[in-house]
Order: C-alpha cells, then structure tokens, then sequence
C-alpha cells in the first residue's frame, strides 16, 4: 500500500544526518512512514521499539526481517523463526557464552585484538574499517566456530562482497554472495557429519546434536541457522568500531580520560554503545491491523525498529547527544530485547571493549583525515574512516 511518506531516506548521509532525521521523528512523528526501501513504518522511539520487540505474537520475525527486505526464499533460525520454534537453535550457541566460558575469550580476544591493531598504529594508521575493523570480528568468529583458515579468508571476502552488495542494493550480486556463505555453511555441515566433533566445544555439532521431542532439527533449518551465524556477528562491530574511533578522533578530552583511566573502558563502551548504535534496520511485520505511536498499522506493513534512534530518546536518556559517564543504569537496547535479544551481546561486549581499551591506550591521538564513508540501512557507522594514529 502507498501512504503519503511522513519522511524519505536520504541518499547520502554522513556521520551526523541520520541522528538529526531521528531527532525530528521522535519529536513530530515517533512512529513514521516512508515509501522508500520498499515501504515501512520507522519506529524511532525507545517505549514504541521496545513494545514491538516484546510483543511477538502481534510483530513477527518470520516474514521481513531487515529493511530494505532481503529477497531470499530460505529461512535463517534463530531470526526468522517466531518463539518458540527459535528457542533450539539459540540454546545450541547461548550454552559457548556463559560467563565462565567467555572468561576463557579475554586473554586469546586481547591477542586478537593487538594482532590488527598494532600493525595499522604503527603504520600511522589508514583505513579503520578495512584494515582493523572488518578484519577482527572475522577472525573471532573462525576461532569461535573452529574454522579451518581457508575459510575464514573465504567468509572475509564473500562478507565484504555481500555487504557491499546490500549497500548498493544490487540484488543479483547479494543472491550470489548470500549463496556463496550458504556454500561455506554446508560445507561445514558436512565436515562435522564426516568427522564428529562435541558438541559441547564445538558450535556446528552443537546445532546438530540438538533434538526436539527427540527428532533433530530439519537440515535445511540447520543449515540457515549456521549461514545467519556466519554473517550476523561480523557486521555490527565493524561498523561500530569505526564509529567508535570516529568518536575518539573528534572528542580528544575522552581519548586523554580512558587513556589516563583504563578502568573506565567498560563503562564508556556502553555509553558509546548508546551514541552510535550500529543497527537501525532488523524489521518485524503486523500480523493484523493495530495502533502504534498513534498511528494505523495494517496487517502485512513492515516495521524498523530503529536502534540507533530509540537509544538516544530524551525520554529516557536525559541530554541524549552527550557522550556521559555519570548515566543512572541504561536501558540500552543496542541489542535487541525479548525473544530475539542478541545471544552474542556478551562477546560482542568483551570484543568492543578490549577494542577501545586497545585503542586508547597505544594511541595518543587519532585524526580523522577524510570524510566518512557511511553504511546504508539497516547499518549505521563508517564503511571507511580514514585516521592519522599517533602512537604512544
Ligand atoms: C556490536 C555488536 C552486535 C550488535 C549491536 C548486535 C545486535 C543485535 C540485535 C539488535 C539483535 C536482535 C535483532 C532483532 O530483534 O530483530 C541481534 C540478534 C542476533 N545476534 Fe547480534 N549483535 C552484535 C554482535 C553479535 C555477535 C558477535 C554474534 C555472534 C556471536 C551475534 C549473534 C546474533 C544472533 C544469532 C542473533 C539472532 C538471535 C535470535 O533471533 O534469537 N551478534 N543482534
């Protein structure tokens, strides 16, 4: 159906405009339509995100999942599947990241960590995003998933492609690239039925040890969940890190304060978390008609929980622009909340952190020395973020 647009998505974009199109939403139209991106309700405030989040029986998963839409005809667990039929496949990964496990990430995510960073320092830096950030979240997962090497570098290059492709909207190459990581899924697949692994230190076995009311999970599910897992924590950090540097470059009092108090680190991480939230696009769609914000949903429409904006709401956040260590407990929802909260938060924690830690601490100063290629929804944060790094 097309409604007259209550805003349209801007062609271009850079660092700040997309926080100054949400501010105007949340104050003169919270829950607003756009035809753009195929058509959808952005729900940019905090109370409206989080009702959709929670309410998934009235908002599912299962037929749009991001905006704009994906053409793909296979379903993806434990994102496109409604509770509790997601529930087996998050279990399968939730039990790597208990607290005592992810303790066990700390040291070898720190030598992760220094492995991309030093080489770009000392260089004097370069591209953020291409030489560090979108370089680590891949090399964590192939540990996390006991990748052999090959197909780390594989999942490197098709990533990048495909994530390329969807900020172009190119929808031929983002079949090709989507069918490519189906490939390196399958094959993974099939490694771990030709050569069984445990199941309790390995993430594939995991997924296929599962059995509900004793039967396993169907194959074509299984080989979509692990696909999603492949993809699905690579692109958030590296965005995100950029935006974080990009932070750093232009607010040198909150380099010098982190770089003077290292304690603070995991505090700020959450702060910055809040500021540039990296995702503003995973879609949920009405089951029948309702209100939200006001507004007249009909059944079939598309929602965007817009993330990036429900975090920065005033009615939550008091002085929401400000980058503030002083925050009474956030009510963050960087990650998702309700049935579909993001299993890898806790990693996603460690890594960011021990990122920013890193960062601040073997360098004085960043400067940014170009303008910032931005990512396009559902992303928000840098696709290129040139610095000068000034070691310590
Ligand atoms: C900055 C880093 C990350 C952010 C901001 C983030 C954010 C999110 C959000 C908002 C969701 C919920 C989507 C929705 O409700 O529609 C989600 C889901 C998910 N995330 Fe993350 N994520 C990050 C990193 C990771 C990592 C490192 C992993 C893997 C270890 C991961 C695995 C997943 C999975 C599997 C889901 C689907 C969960 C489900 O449907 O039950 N994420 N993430």
């Amino acid at each position: 159906m097309t409604r007259k647009p209550d805003f349209h998505v801007p062609a271009t974009e850079d660092f700040d405009s997309p926080h100054a199109l949400f501010a105007d939403l949340r104050g003169r139209c919270p829950v607003a339509w756009s035809n753009d991106l195929g058509g959808f309700w952005a729900v940019t405030s905090h109370a409206d995100a989080k009702r959709v989040l929670e309410d998934w029986r009235l908002f599912t998963t299962t037929v749009q999942n991001v905006v704009p839409p994906v053409a793909t005809t296979q379903r993806r667990p434990p994102l496109h599947l409604d509770p509790p039929d997601n529930i087996p496949y998050r279990n399968a990964i939730l039990r790597f990241l208990t607290p005592q496990r992810l303790e066990a990430w700390r040291p070898r995510i720190a030598t992760m960590v220094a492995r991309f960073l030093d080489p770009w320092v000392a260089k004097g830096g370069g591209d953020i995003c291409a030489d560090f950030s979108f370089l680590l979240p891949i090399a964590l997962l192939a540990e996390f998933f006991n990748l052999p090497p090959d197909d780390a570098e594989r999942i490197r290059m098709v990533g990048s492609e495909f994530n390329m492709a969807l900020q172009r909207q190119d929808l031929d190459t983002l079949r090709a690239k989507s069918d490519e990581l189906y490939d390196i899924a399958r094959s993974l697949i099939e490694d771990r039925v030709a050569h069984p692994r445990d199941p309790d230190t390995d993430p594939t076995a995991s997924l296929l040890a599962v059995r509900v009311d004793g039967q396993p999970l169907a194959p074509d599910l299984v080989l979509g969940a692990l696909r999603q897992f492949l993809l699905v924590g690579i692109i958030a950090p590296t965005t995100f890190i950029g935006s974080m540097a990009v932070h750093l470059a232009r607010h040198p009092e909150d380099h010098a304060q982190l770089t003077a108090n290292p304690d603070l680190v995991p505090e700020a991480t959450e702060e910055l978390l809040r500021l540039y939230t990296p995702y503003r696009g995973f879609a949920r769609t009405a089951r029948e008609d309702t209100e939200l914000g006001g507004r007249q949903i009909k059944a079939g429409e598309a929602l965007a929980i817009v993330f990036t904006s429900a975090n920065r709401d005033a009615a939550i956040f008091a002085d929401p622009d400000r980058f503030r260590l002083d925050r009474p407990a956030r009510d963050l929802l960087t990650f998702g909340r309700g049935p579909h909260m993001c299993p890898g938060a806790p990693l996603a924690r460690l890594l960011l952190q021990e990122v920013l830690r890193q960062l601040t601490t073997r360098t004085a100063r960043l400067t940014l020395t170009a303008e910032v290629e931005m990512t396009r929804w559902p992303e928000y944060g840098p696709l290129r973020a040139v610095f000068n790094a000034t070691p310590r």
